[in-house]
């Protein structure tokens, strides 16, 4: 059969409003034209993010219910243990509350002034998190990586001459880590091959230093190379999953990803100093190392959620569903970062809207425009996110992407239907798509609570914004 259907059927359902134009109109101008200030229950697709967003199986709920809550030593934290172990064999496995208290833990350890930490592409948390210490994070990822619409199985690659020119250059003294991010969510959610995973771990041999993963979205970055890697086709998607890992040392791990749970992580290595620092740690800001931070059902789902990830069919529905949604904006000259990543499908709004400047945010002009023509959430990757600098001045960003991250078994094919219809439609009348402007925002990460108006809005509504923002303000200070 060629007709892809999603591996499950549902039990229980969650309602979606539904709303119009005029309705979303109103709702974006009270959200200063940011998405990440809207209500989700005004939402009707919602593809902000794939993390945390996973719907859990009947029976993820299931082991819920055998959650043993006990402070130390509870049989969840061994039945979580054992999930983990058979996939990443390391000594060491330290549940967290998330991917980022992970990284704040081992980087806390490793990192300060005058270090580097190399990687494929650093997440903006995990960037975050080594800069923090005053080390620096440095991206190399393969040239190739960096080219929208360029056609490459795995862009995802570490630079291997980069890598040990790096190398060489600062001291292997000064490089307490090496990390691949798979799949490489800011390249696109572009996976690494296995060819590449022992390359990078050959260099890292050869200067004696640990290879990390980051190890998010592993399960679908397995699925790839089955995939397009020859030699693997044959291979289980477990075997490969675990030979990913026999070349690392440790990894860090967003649960909220690939463990198809809402809440969770763990930070994983082999060096028995690192992994009595991190417990220390640990218990300061997570909780007891049979806990950290999460509840012993957190665990349980955690644990039947890993065996359910490797699935064959889950995977091979999961992938096709974003390549489907990849494949219709293609065929219809809408262009998007190439191929399709695994959990979402980068659009290239830059090069859709030439008609607005980088500095009046055609990522963000395309993602308002989603929502208010079909209440379709996506986020803006580009200027609006990475633009400001220190001084606060600003920059175009490399790219201007608006990310359509899908959650995991969430939306039927007929949802992603939707979103395909709306982008065309979208696409038909682009030129008509005007930019934005920035009217407030705070000194860093502006994303989030930047206020817009659109570049075409009427002097009235920018004045009631301006009066009601002052009004804002001067409650605030009372
Ligand atoms: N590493 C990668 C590659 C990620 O994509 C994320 C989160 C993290 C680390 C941090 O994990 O959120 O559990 O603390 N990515 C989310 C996203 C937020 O939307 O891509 P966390």
């Amino acid at each position: 059969m060629r007709t892809i259907i999603e591996p499950f059927r549902i039990k229980s359902v969650e309602p979606i409003r539904m709303t119009n134009r005029q309705e979303r109109t109103s709702f974006l101008e009270k959200a200063h034209y940011n998405l990440f200030a809207l209500d989700s229950e005004n939402v009707i697709i919602d593809l902000l993010t794939d993390s945390g967003t996973s719907s859990m199986s009947a029976n993820q709920w299931a082991s819920m219910m055998r959650g043993d809550e006990s402070y130390a030593g509870s049989p969840s934290f061994d039945r979580f243990h054992k999930a983990v172990y058979k996939l990443m064999p390391f000594t060491n496995i330290i549940p967290t509350h998330q991917g980022r208290a992970a990284e704040k833990i081992l980087f806390s350890i490793i990192g300060k002034p005058g270090k580097y930490i190399l990687n494929n592409t650093h997440f903006d948390t995990t960037r975050a998190n080594i800069e923090f210490t005053g080390a620096e994070a440095i991206d190399l990822v393969i040239a190739e990586g960096k080219i929208p619409n360029l056609v490459h199985p795995f862009k995802g690659n570490m630079d291997i001459e980069r890598l040990e020119a790096f190398i060489k250059e600062k001291g292997a003294e000064n490089i307490p880590l090496v990390m691949l991010t798979i799949t490489n969510n800011s390249g696109g959610g572009q996976p690494v091959s296995m060819e590449n995973i022992k390359q990078t771990k050959y260099i890292c041999m050869k200067y004696d230093i640990p290879l990390f993963m980051d190890a998010c979205r592993f399960a679908e970055n397995a699925y790839f190379i089955q995939l397009r890697e020859p030699g693997y086709e044959n291979v289980a998607i477990i075997d490969i999953v675990q030979e990913m890992f026999s070349y690392a040392d440790g990894c860090t791990m967003s649960a909220k990803k690939d463990a198809l749970v809402n809440m969770g992580g763990w930070l994983a290595m082999n060096n028995p100093e690192w992994a009595e620092a991190a417990r220390n740690l640990l218990i300061l800001t997570e909780g007891f190392p049979t806990y950290g931070g999460l509840a012993g059902r957190d665990l349980e789902a955690i644990a039947t959620g890993l065996e359910e990830v490797v699935d064959q069919d889950y995977l091979h529905y999961r992938i096709s569903s974003t390549q489907y949604l990849a494949d219709h904006l293609t065929a219809a000259g809408i262009p998007i970062v190439r191929p399709a990543g695994g959990h979402a499908v980068y659009i290239d709004a830059r090069s859709m809207l030439p008609h607005i400047d980088p500095l009046e945010y055609p990522g963000q002009a395309l993602a308002v425009e989603l929502y208010l023509n079909a209440g379709i959430r996506a986020c803006e990757i580009g200027t609006v996110m990475f633009g400001l600098q220190m001084d606060g001045s600003e920059k175009a960003a490399p790219m201007d992407l608006v990310r359509l991250a899908i959650p995991r078994r969430v939306y039927t094919q007929s949802h992603i239907d939707y979103v395909i219809e709306s982008l065309l439609e979208i696409n038909q009348n682009k030129e008509s798509l005007k930019g934005m402007k920035i009217v407030w925002q705070p000194k860093q990460l502006r994303h989030f609570s930047a206020r817009f108006l659109p570049m075409n809005c009427e002097c009235q509504q920018k004045e009631n914004f301006i009066k009601a923002f002052q009004q804002e303000e001067q409650e605030e200070t009372v």
